[in-house]
């Protein structure tokens, strides 16, 4: 298959080419498209078979379930048979955005989307050209990250060819995407509301909206226990994670990268920007400074990406502080750095 890729400009959005796209959704084809968060892998959310596709091109197990995207908030209606108040108060308060909410599905959402879970997640995106393919397609659009299972996140049309080129029909191509980790999966069938992934939307954040908020069993044994995580969001190197205070993780990361070093391997580091310096030995690339979490969050999968692109074999990174976007990135990082 030759995948064709449809460049629109996001601050200029070319309907005549989003309605090609939404197009090839409406006949079951798989399309990849932007949205704020990282790029997805497109299908008709009603269309079981266009759905299988998803699986077959990521290669994911069918026990792992699809977020449906709409454009408008009545769909929310359409898709879960119960959308309790909190729900409705956190889609008014981050709706188009990087919250997806796990809610009662309807009986319009079939099985193979769910994995046969009777629950459902919905998100709005808030990216113009995502917002617009839902339109045109006039369905709710399935879509994981589009990525091979199990791989890195795209942040880019190019991330996507390069994982998935030849398998699917089309890759819109709008530039890279601005918060570059995925949405905030919450679940909303159970009070307090529970974050099953960490994302987009901060705890934080979630809490100035809703009071009280959990976060899922497995999401914090995950983060005092990183050994029992099942590997994810993994690039092709070996990836080593060093969570220590400042001055401790700067030596240990010495250690580790000069013994690997004279092991033979290809080492990169991936640092904070104010502790480059201090890795002047060896190859670094800087995720962002450590204050900047936002900016850091951005370039988290693209960095990863490039150590791939170069050849590397291990990569051993910097952790960062676990606040606001910090723990998304944290909760990636450790499952990357999990066993394969
Ligand atoms: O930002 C995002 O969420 C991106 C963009 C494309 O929207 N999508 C994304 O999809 O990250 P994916 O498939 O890579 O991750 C979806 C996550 C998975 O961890 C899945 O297990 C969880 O959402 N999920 C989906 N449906 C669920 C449900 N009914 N109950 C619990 N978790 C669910
Ligand atoms: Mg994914």
């Amino acid at each position: 298959m030759k995948t064709i890729i449809l460049k629109i400009n996001p601050k200029k959005i070319n309907l005549t080419k989003i309605k090609i796209a939404a197009e090839e959704i409406k006949k079951g084809k798989l399309v990849a498209f932007p949205t704020e968060t990282v790029y997805g892998l497109g299908a008709d959310a009603l269309n079981e078979k266009a759905v299988a596709k998803i699986f077959q091109a990521k290669e994911r197990p069918f026990n792992d379930p699809l977020i449906a995207h709409i454009a408008d908030i009545k769909e929310l209606y359409r898709l879960s048979r119960q959308v309790p108040p909190v729900a409705l108060k956190l889609a008014k308060a981050f709706w188009p955005g990087p919250l997806t909410l796990v809610l009662k599905k309807s009986e319009l959402v079939s099985d193979i989307v769910t994995a046969d879970l009777d629950t459902v997640a919905v998100r709005m995106p808030a990216d113009n050209i995502a917002l617009n393919l839902i339109r045109e397609a006039k369905t709710p659009i399935a879509a994981p990250s589009a990525n091979l299972f199990g791989r890195t996140s795209p942040t880019t049309a190019q991330h996507v060819a390069d994982d998935l080129g030849g398998k699917i029909e089309m890759i819109i191509d709008g530039d890279r995407t601005k918060v570059g980790v995925e949405s905030t999966v919450l679940d909303v069938t159970v009070e307090p509301v529970r974050v099953l992934r960490a994302g987009g939307i901060s705890v934080e954040k979630l809490k100035e909206v809703v009071g009280q908020v959990k976060i899922s069993k497995e999401l914090e044994e995950g983060f005092r226990s990183p050994g029992m995580l099942n590997s994810h969001y993994s690039p092709q190197a070996k990836l080593i994670l060093v969570e220590k205070k400042e001055d401790a993780q700067v030596g240990e990361i010495r250690r580790l990268a000069s013994e690997y070093k004279a092991q033979g391997f290809k080492v990169g580091i991936m640092a904070k920007e104010e502790n480059q310096y201090r890795y002047n030995r060896f190859e670094v690339k800087v995720i962002g400074k450590g204050t900047e979490l936002k900016i850091c969050a951005a370039n988290l999968f693209a960095v990863l990406r490039s150590f791939d692109k170069e050849g590397f074999e291990i990569i051993i990174a910097e952790g960062l502080e676990e606040h606001g976007l910090g723990l998304a990135i944290m909760e990636r990082l450790r499952k990357a750095a999990a066993p394969k």
